[in-house]
This record gives C-alpha cells, structure tokens and sequence, in this order.
C-alpha cells in the first residue's frame, strides 16, 4: 500500500477468538507497513480487544476437543500476537452489557465484531426440547470447562444418539464413546474427568441425512474415530449406495469413503462400546415424554437423487436411546444492537462491513461507517481456525481503505476505556492476568497426580481471581 492518507486509528475488537486476534495483528502489521512506506510516519493505530470471557481464544479454549493438542502450534502464534503487546486484550468485558456498541463507537474510529458462536442451531422437530434431548454446543462447553454451563453433566444412560455428520458430531460422539481414562493426560477439567469416569454410555449412534459421500467429516478426525481403544466401529452394508472412492469429487472424500469402507469388513473385537454411523437418516421426531425424558428417536430414511440430494422415501425407523445431542451447526452470537440477520445467524455485512439491515433480503442497505464484522459472525459458523485468517483480510483491508478515504468517523469521546470500566466496577482482566492464569493452570497441571500439560480452572470467579491477583504489586 501506498496511500499517504492513513490517520493515526484506535480500534476496537469484539470477542479474542482466532478472528479478533487475527484482525488485531494484520491490522497492526497493515499500518506498520504504512508506516513504513511512508515518512516521516505518524500512522499510529491503537487496538483495544474485548473479551466476555476471562480468558482469550475463543473456541480454541473451549470448543476444540480436549483430545486434540494438535493445534497447539496455531495456539502459540495467536499468543505471541497478543503477547507483542499492540492489540491490548481487555477480558471479561461483555459488550453490549457492561459497555453498549455506542459507548464503543463514540471512543474508537472503528469498531470490529468478532464474536463467533457458541450455541447451537435450532432442531425443529417435535421432542427436541425433552429432558435428556441436548444441543452439542452445551456438551462442548461443559467438557471444555467453560464458566457458563453446569460443572456436572448427566451420563446416566448406555445409549446414545448424535445427530449430524460433521465435525462437531465426531467430536461429541468420540468423547462419548471414548474411556475417560483415555482422556487424563489432556487438558480436560477435573469435574469433567470425573463426571466421564463414571459414564454409563456403551453405545453412540451418529446419523447423517445424507450418504456416506456427503459427510462434513475430515480425513484425520474420521480415521482417529477408529482408532479410539476398546471401541468398535459399526456400519451398515445398506447405507453405502454411491460410495465408491474412485468416484470420489476430490482427495479428502476419497480418503474418507476408503476409511468408511474398511470398516464394512472390519472384524467386532468384543468392546465394551460401539460407535455407530448410520447414513440416509433424517430425524422427525424425538421420542419420550416430560416426566421420563428421552426414550428413543424416529428417522425417515432417506434416499440419494443424485448431486449429493436425498428425498424421503416414506420409510420410518425408530431407535431406542435414552440422550440425543443434536450436532447441526453452531449460531452465531449477536452483539446487542448491531444488525443480525436472524435466519444466517451472522451480522449482516458485505465482505466485513455491516450493513444497516436486519434482512438479507435488503441488498441495497448501506453500510454502517466504522463498523466491520470478522470470523464466524462475519460468514457463519463453517471452517476452520485458519479460516478466520483470511477473513480478517479482507476486512482489515476494507477498514484500511475507509480510514484512507476518509470514511471514518473520528471519535467523540476521549480518554482510556479502562477509566469507564473501573468507573462501572468491571472487573476486566488484562493479558498480565492471562499470564497468569495460563501459568496457574501449567502449574495445575505439572503438579496433578496424573501429571498434565495444564488443568483448566472452570469457575469465572476463579478466573477472574486469579488473574486480577496478578494485578496487585
Ligand atoms: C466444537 C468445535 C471444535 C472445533 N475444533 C476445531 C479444530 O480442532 N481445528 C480447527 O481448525 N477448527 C476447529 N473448530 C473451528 C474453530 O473453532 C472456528 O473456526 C473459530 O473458533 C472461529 O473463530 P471466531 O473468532 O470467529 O469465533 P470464536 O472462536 O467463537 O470466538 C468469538 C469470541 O467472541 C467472544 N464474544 C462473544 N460475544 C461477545 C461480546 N458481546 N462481548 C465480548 N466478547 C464476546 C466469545 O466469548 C469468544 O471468545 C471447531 C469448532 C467447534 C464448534
Ligand atoms: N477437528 C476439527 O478440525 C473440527 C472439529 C469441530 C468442528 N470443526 C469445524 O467447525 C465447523 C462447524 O462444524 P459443525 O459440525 O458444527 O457443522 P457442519 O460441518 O456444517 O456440519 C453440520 C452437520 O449437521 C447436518 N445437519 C444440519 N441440519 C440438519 C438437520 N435439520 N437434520 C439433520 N442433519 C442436519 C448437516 O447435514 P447436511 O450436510 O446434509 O447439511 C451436517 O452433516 C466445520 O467447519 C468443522 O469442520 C472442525
């Protein structure tokens, strides 16, 4: 870039998932390069990044299985990010709650909306809302240790259904179906531990709508689901039409239907649990009453009509569990009195910058000057964690442009954030606080019976605590 027409920005950053952090640091380094390229430089930005939760990361903390380290190195370039120092993380700060979109408008040139989801999508069938008729997402969370669920989660029955064929449905049934003993040397919470070592579960069933060539899985997450010990996986012969791997469209697919199709002809090892994948399953009804909860769960079976579309055909099939936990997709989280487009659950935007309309029908509703959307409020809540990457991109680069063009309005109010906080006795925690509570939870950790790479601390208050002490000299 070129342009000689950047101000010195303060910006403001909703939700310290991957997409806020992402935001931050190309916005940093976006004005660096300014800098650079121009002198003398006066281009200065000041980004300000709020967080509902005590702690950074979004659904990296509490959305990614416990069981999967592996983005571990994708964890650490987001906390050297934050730990530069040019995007200063103000935690457990609710926007919209302990500071409205307008306070933030008024302080910040701009303000960017990054707060991802953490609900789940609505099932509307009949029974959904029985007792023992879960959404994953609150599943997730709990055995994720996030503050805001209950630390106890029911597991008092034998068999299981998981409804939906990606990968938060792998995630769920994998816990499910896993031995909790598998699990201790993870990150995984006490409580969490404790409530899976007394699992009474032998049987998950997952159910897809469509065909084993339509699965929203991922090669290593569905190859590790038979790998998972003293868990037998269980397919049926019926449901593999149009499964062939030659005719696979691209190479992950076919990687996944030669897994699926080893598995046709793999031998029971007498487990002690099943992990079962039924195909060509729409479900119409969850079975049970208010009194006893959940008894079973009624499906049409489906069949293909080509394209990777099913129709009914008019068959019904009961299975008899006691839970079912949909996995149908995540909702996005709306931000008190930014535009939501309620059916795509995202904040209605072009490319990042919101749009002035609560309809996606309304195209020609202008955009909100200063006020941009990133990540999964941005685009919905599909892909993954280097996604949110590129969708920063592109809205840093509209963000940068309106500052050059001179779209942005300057703001009204002056003065440090974290006066207004303290004046409203927030307690906010800092990056410091984080620090410290990372190093808590390693020391949790090292220090545990079974030694752990970290044990995470559950309770908000704990949180808030233990980071705040860092505060104090
Ligand atoms: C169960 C699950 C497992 C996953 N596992 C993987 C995986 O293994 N690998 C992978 O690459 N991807 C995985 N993903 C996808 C990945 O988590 C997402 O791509 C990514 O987290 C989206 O980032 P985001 O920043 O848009 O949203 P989020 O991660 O949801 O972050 C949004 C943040 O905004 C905060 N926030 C919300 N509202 C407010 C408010 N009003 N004020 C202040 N803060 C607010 C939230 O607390 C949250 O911290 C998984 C997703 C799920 C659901
Ligand atoms: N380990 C990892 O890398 C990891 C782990 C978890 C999540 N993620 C990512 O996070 C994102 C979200 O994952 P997700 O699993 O929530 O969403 P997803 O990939 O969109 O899968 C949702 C599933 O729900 C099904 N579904 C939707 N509505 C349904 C209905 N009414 N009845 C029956 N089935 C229905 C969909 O079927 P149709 O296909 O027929 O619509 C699909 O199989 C994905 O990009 C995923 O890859 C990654």
């Amino acid at each position: 870039m070129t342009s000689s027409n950047l101000p010195s920005l303060r910006v403001a950053i909703v939700g310290a998932g991957p997409a806020g952090i992402y935001a931050g640091n190309i916005l940093t380094n976006t004005v660096a390069a300014l800098r650079q390229a121009q002198e003398p430089g006066s281009y200065r930005v000041a980004i300000d990044l709020f967080e509902s939760l005590p702690a950074p990361y979004g659904l990296i903390r509490y959305g990614v299985a416990p069981d999967h380290p592996r983005i571990k190195g994708i964890v650490n370039s987001l906390h050297e990010m934050l730990d530069a120092g040019t995007t200063r993380f103000i935690g457990n700060v609710e926007v919209g709650r302990d500071i409205s979109l307008a306070e933030l408008q008024e302080r910040y040139d701009a303000v960017i909306l990054a707060t991802g989801a953490i609900r789940d999508a609505a099932l509307d069938i009949p029974g959904i809302d029985l007792p023992r008729s879960f959404g994953a997402a609150d599943f997730v969370a709990w055995y994720d240790g996030h503050p805001d669920v209950p630390t106890e989660w029911p597991l008092d029955q034998r068999e299981v259904a998981v409804i939906g064929n990606g990968n938060v449905a792998l995630d769920v049934a994998r816990v499910l179906a896993k031995h909790a003993v598998d699990l201790r040397p993870t990150e995984i919470a006490d409580n969490v531990l404790a409530g899976l070592e007394s699992s009474a579960v032998t049987d998950v069933h997952v159910f897809g709508r469509r065909g084993p060539g339509d699965i929203k899985f991922t090669p290593i997450e569905l190859r590790e689901l038979g790998e998972v010990p003293d868990v037998d996986i269980v397919v049926h012969d019926e449901d593999f039409i149009d499964a062939d791997p030659t005719g696979a469209a691209n190479n992950q697919l076919k990687v996944m239907l030669r897994i699926l199709n080893s598995w046709r002809t793999r031998e029971s090892t007498g487990a002690s649990r099943r992990l079962h994948l039924h195909f060509y399953h729409s479900p119409v009804e969850v079975l049970g009453s208010a009194e006893t909860g959940v008894s079973g769960i009624r499906f049409e079976r489906n069949e293909p009509i080509g394209d990777g579309r099913v129709r009914g055909t008019g068959e019904f099939r009961e299975f008899a569990v006691q839970q079912v936990y949909r996995a149908v997709g995540y909702y996005g989280t709306p931000v008190i009195d930014a535009p939501f487009d309620e059916r795509a659950g995202v904040v209605s935007n072009v490319e990042g910058r919101v749009r002035d309309a609560s309809t996606t029908g309304d195209t020609d509703a202008p955009v909100i000057a200063g006020l941009y959307a990133t990540g999964w409020i941005k685009r919905g809540p599909v892909g993954l964690i280097g996604h949110t990457k590129s969708d920063a991109m592109e809205t840093i680069a509209h963000l940068v442009a309106d500052a050059e063009a001179g779209r942005l309005t300057p703001p009204a109010v002056d003065g440090d954030v974290l006066d207004l906080l303290d004046e409203r006795e927030v307690a906010f925690t800092t990056w410091d606080g984080w620090l410290a509570l990372d190093a808590h939870e390693r020391e949790l950790g090292a220090t545990h019976e079974h030694t752990r790479e970290r044990v995470k601390v559950v309770p908000r208050d704990e949180q808030v605590q233990i980071s705040r002490g860092a505060l104090v000299p």
